[in-house]
């Protein structure tokens, strides 16, 4: 690995590693400060933007296109709580979160949101919102215990009752394979470092596959690759916890090809369902025009962005990275003939994870320009929605797009009236739908938006301090309280508009 990169990755680990906001600023001070900046390219007089700074969820008159696919995301581990019900086995997550000193107050999801035994409520909830469509994950450890072997039809089961209790309320399914969940057993012979690992997702994929079948129209294969190798082995706050980067891009290339096996593992099965990957995705933009500044956002791209997508569109990894591991990385070793041909198996759609930009410094450090949410990591930058679409868009064709993740934590309390104020999240979102609207009427092919996340949930190492949900979960008595942000989102969808 070169020089540059162990300097680099280090820098990562250093700013992924400091805490809190930006001080003073609170979210919806935040949201409402980039509003002029984000709408600038709109037709709307000065009036109009008052009134947006002021009342966020007065509409701005932006129509989807007819059909448009509104929705909102959950995973399993965030939300099912049953952590030892109907013979779920242990993920990774288990052991990440009962191990001290790994999540804020050493939460676990054991409970989280108790939706395992409340799913008849939320889908309720859910029709209540109007969804169009829902994005959710499978648990592996309820599927397969240990990773192998026959599938667990309770576990099965399961997700068959909340497929058919969505299509009962006409609200369309999308399944995600794997949102981090690693049974535990797999873990202990090498997790994703092992090659092993992605034909044993494969065999899991074919199991759920075989039992839902048709009823999931379309299914997502990993959930942000990048954060499994950034997070779990570049800074170690993510299970397995490790910081090994020589072993992280070896996970990075055997993640990929858990994918393309999955692809395959769908088509043999004659199954005219959709499927595609899950990324989440940076635009990276130079903090300044300082020497090598442009040279240096454009390897954090290939790392951020290129890596996962050029493996998938085009069949080879970046050439820039490639040559920045180094021949002797373990990545580079551990490619073999054909795997690329899997990797890039014909998908039917991308699923678009946008959250922040990424500012790039000379020394391969990140900038900040913009406030950022309760969630350190995450600036708050419309735009980059825009530019995010328009890229991929742009450099790899015109895959249809779903937006399967987009949203931020602000600082919901229950007033003494049993309502939720979550103005913020109303300026994030509109301004964040402002901006797929733009790249749609540029010829995006964005079919759905999906919100991150339905509800308050287990959020990894935050534990359940920070509250990404339209939906309030007062986690101690389990009852749920539908935000101001789910009204106005019931609005948006009754209405097609923004
Ligand atoms: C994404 C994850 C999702 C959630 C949001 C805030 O990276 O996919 O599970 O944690 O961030």
């Amino acid at each position: 690995m070169s020089v540059l990169t162990r300097r680099h990755l280090l820098r990562r680990a250093a700013l992924s590693a400091s805490a809190g906001p930006v001080a003073g600023l609170s979210t919806s001070t935040a949201a409402a400060t980039v509003t002029g900046g984000t709408l600038a390219g709109c037709d709307a007089g000065p009036e109009a933007d008052d009134e947006r700074r002021t009342a966020p969820d007065a509409q701005l008159g932006l129509r989807f296109p007819d059909g448009f696919g509104w929705g909102a995301a959950t995973s399993a581990y965030q939300i099912e709580g049953a952590a030892k019900d109907d013979g779920r086995g242990e993920s990774v997550w288990d052991t990440f979160s009962h191990t001290p000193g790994r999540t804020r107050g050493g939460d676990t999801g054991d409970v989280a949101a108790d939706h395992y035994h409340r799913y008849v409520e939320d889908l309720d909830l859910m029709k209540e919102l109007g969804l169009r469509t829902y994005r959710f994950s499978i648990s592996w450890p309820r599927i397969q215990a240990d990773g192998t072997g026959a599938p667990n039809q309770r576990g099965l089961d399961f997700y068959r009752r909340l497929v058919d209790g969505l299509h009962d309320r006409g609200i369309v399914p999308m399944a995600t394979l794997f949102h981090w969940d690693l049974p535990q057993s797999l873990q202990n012979t090498g997790g994703w470092e092992s090659r092993d690992v992605p034909y044993r997702f494969a065999d899991y994929a074919e199991a759920v596959f075989e039992a839902l079948g048709d009823a999931v129209p379309v299914w997502l294969t990993i959930n942000e690759p990048k954060t499994v190798v950034q997070n779990g082995y570049l800074h170690g706050h993510h299970a397995p916890g490790l910081r090994d980067p020589d072993a992280a891009y070896l996970v990075a290339h055997h993640l990929q090809l858990a994918h393309g096996l999955a692809v395959r593992a769908l088509r043999a099965t004659g199954s005219g369902s959709r499927i595609g990957p899950a990324l989440n995705l940076h635009p990276c933009y130079p903090a300044d025009d300082a020497p090598g500044v442009a040279e240096a956002t454009r390897l954090y791209d290939g790392y951020e962005n290129r890596l996962y997508l050029d493996s998938i569109f085009k069949g080879a990894y970046p050439a820039d990275v490639l040559a920045d591991l180094g021949p002797d990385s373990r990545m580079v070793r551990g490619i073999r003939d054909g795997d690329l041909k899997i990797i890039s198996s014909p998908i039917d759609l991308l699923a678009v994870q946008y959250y922040t930009p990424i500012y790039v410094t000379a020394d391969s450090g990140m900038a900040r320009k913009w406030p950022t949410s309760e969630a350190d990591w995450q600036q708050i930058f419309p735009d980059g929605m825009y530019d995010t679409l328009t890229r991929v868009t742009r450099d790899y064709g015109d895959v249809p797009l779903t937006v399967t993740e987009n949203g931020l934590p602000t600082p919901d309390r229950l007033d003494g009236n049993g309502t939720v104020d979550d103005v913020g999240r109303i300026a994030f979102l509109r301004d964040h739908l402002a901006a797929a609207h733009r790249a749609i009427s540029d010829g995006v092919p964005l079919e759905s938006y999906h919100v991150w996340s339905l509800m308050d949930n287990f959020e990894w190492n935050e534990g359940y301090e920070q509250r990404w949900g339209l939906i309030y979960v007062d986690f101690p008595t389990q009852r749920r309280v539908p935000k101001r942000s789910a009204h106005w989102y019931r609005r948006v969808i009754a209405d097609n508009t923004v």
